[in-house]
């Protein structure tokens, strides 16, 4: 396969540990689709992996932006902006309960990473338990609590100490109920407290609501009400990781929603500012108070850009009403999939929250071996389709459908059918 000119010349000075899904250069974006050198448009399902939750370059971004950059690009924590005090307004009113305090810095990794030490200084404790296929980013911190992959922690010791991780409920690939599933994990936590590390030893309890990289792994609602309640019992923070699930990605402002849990401490990013860079540790300002002035700190975070453009980007969900756009959307869309699930053997799960769904592919449904070379097959067919999807799970096998908000019927209609058909070629090629 040639390259095209630009992916060649970037690759010359890239690092190889930085991998880019696809070598398909972009030139434009807008709303849901991505367009090519020559024009070509592509429907964005990865949605910037998840991040262009309000499609690409939505316009009352675009305004905000323009109109900042004319004032003020930066201010490094010497000073204050109006933009700065009137996000901090916005996000009080979409947390859940009574998060109301922020702390802003750049990326997932840092929010994830900040929340962590939020829950070590707060509480004077040590530990942290992470569950069993979690990824929560790239810094060593980050890494250490993280387990999708060997790839992420590979010649990275000695990470984090006082870091434990217990299996996290994945009710496709549990034999027993979805209860049950949700029991297996408390009790796995039970021992640990028996056996390995005191539960007044622990700072917090972090968790994705929905396992992202790790699969699209969806737990019952019960999981995060349980969780809530062991945190009651210990004193223990409850730290939510919503960097993917936040910011209507599962048609709630968040995941943890849906399980009607309010948590202590949450890390957002991603979606927050329409692919401007920002994420917040988020917490009620009786934790918050207790993280003395210098514990953290930042040069970039809450950037005057960033800060206009998460004020937009909230501005867009509540009039546009694209949760409940989407609300109306979603069980065509899956009711679609799911018949794609009941034409093809390989398509073994379909699961999902809103707009974040798990196409889990396997050899066939009774052994559920993962079939990632299949997946790999699918996706290039639908890129030469016109649609653009990413991968997640250990194995590959798994695909993140994850549309953006602005999505109208017909554009699920059309994924659905270039879905089918690049399925279709794919079993074909691979005999
Ligand atoms: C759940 C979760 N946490 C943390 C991160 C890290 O975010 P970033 O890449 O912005 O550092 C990610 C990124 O994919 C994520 O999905």
């Amino acid at each position: 396969m040639t390259l095209h000119p630009i992916v060649e010349r970037a690759q010359r000075h890239l690092t190889p540990a930085l991998v880019i899904d696809w070598p398909l250069v972009v030139a434009r974006a807008e709303g849901p689709y991505v367009y090519d050198p020559d024009g070509k448009a592509y429907l964005d399902f990865a949605s910037g992996t998840a991040v262009a939750n309000i499609g690409h370059r939505p316009p009352r971004v675009l305004e905000a932006l323009r109109r900042q950059m004319d004032r003020l690009i930066h201010a490094g924590c010497t000073y204050y902006f109006e933009a700065l005090a009137e996000l901090g307004e916005k996000l009080a009113q979409v947390m859940p309960g009574d998060i109301d305090t922020f702390f802003f810095s750049n990326s997932g990794a840092e929010a994830v990473e900040g929340a962590i030490k939020l829950a070590k200084y707060v509480t004077g404790r040590s530990a942290v338990i992470a569950f069993e296929g979690a990824f929560h980013g790239r810094t060593l911190a980050c890494v250490s609590l993280t387990t999708s992959a060997v790839k992420f922690r590979r010649r990275y010791a000695p990470l984090l100490p006082e870091v434990y991780h217990v299996p996290f409920p994945n009710p496709y690939r549990f034999e027993g109920t979805p209860e049950e599933c949700v029991q297996a994990t408390m009790d796995a936590l039970d021992r640990l407290f028996e056996t390995r590390v005191p539960p007044e030893a622990v700072a917090a309890i972090l968790v994705e609501p929905i396992q992202g990289e790790g699969g699209y792994v969806v737990p019952p609602v019960s999981f995060l009400q349980a969780l809530r309640k062991v945190c009651d019992d210990h004193g223990i923070l409850l730290v939510l990781d919503e960097v993917q699930t936040g910011f209507g990605r599962t048609l709630r402002w968040f995941a943890c929603e849906h399980a009607g849990v309010v948590p202590d401490v949450m890390a957002v990013a991603k979606g927050i500012a329409s692919g401007l860079p920002l994420s917040a540790v988020c917490a009620p300002r009786r934790i918050m108070d207790s993280w003395n002035p210098g514990a953290h700190g930042t040069t970039f975070g809450g950037a005057p850009l960033s800060c206009v453009a998460a004020i937009a980007t909230i501005d867009t969900i509540r009039e546009d009403r694209l949760l409940e756009k989407g609300q109306a959307l979603q069980p065509g869309m899956m009711e679609g999939l799911r018949r794609l699930q009941d034409r093809y053997e390989c398509l073994g799960d379909v699961r999902g929250l809103g707009y974040m769904v798990g196409l889990e592919f396997v050899r066939d449904r009774r052994s559920k071996r993962p079939r990632g070379e299949l997946v790999r097959r699918v996706l290039e067919n639908a890129l030469a389709d016109g649609l653009l999807l990413i991968t997640c799970g250990r194995y590959g096998n798994v695909i993140r459908w994850i549309p953006p908000l602005v999505v109208e019927a017909e554009h699920l209609d059309r994924a659905i059918c270039i879905l089918d058909r690049a399925i279709e070629r794919a079993l074909r090629e691979a005999g």
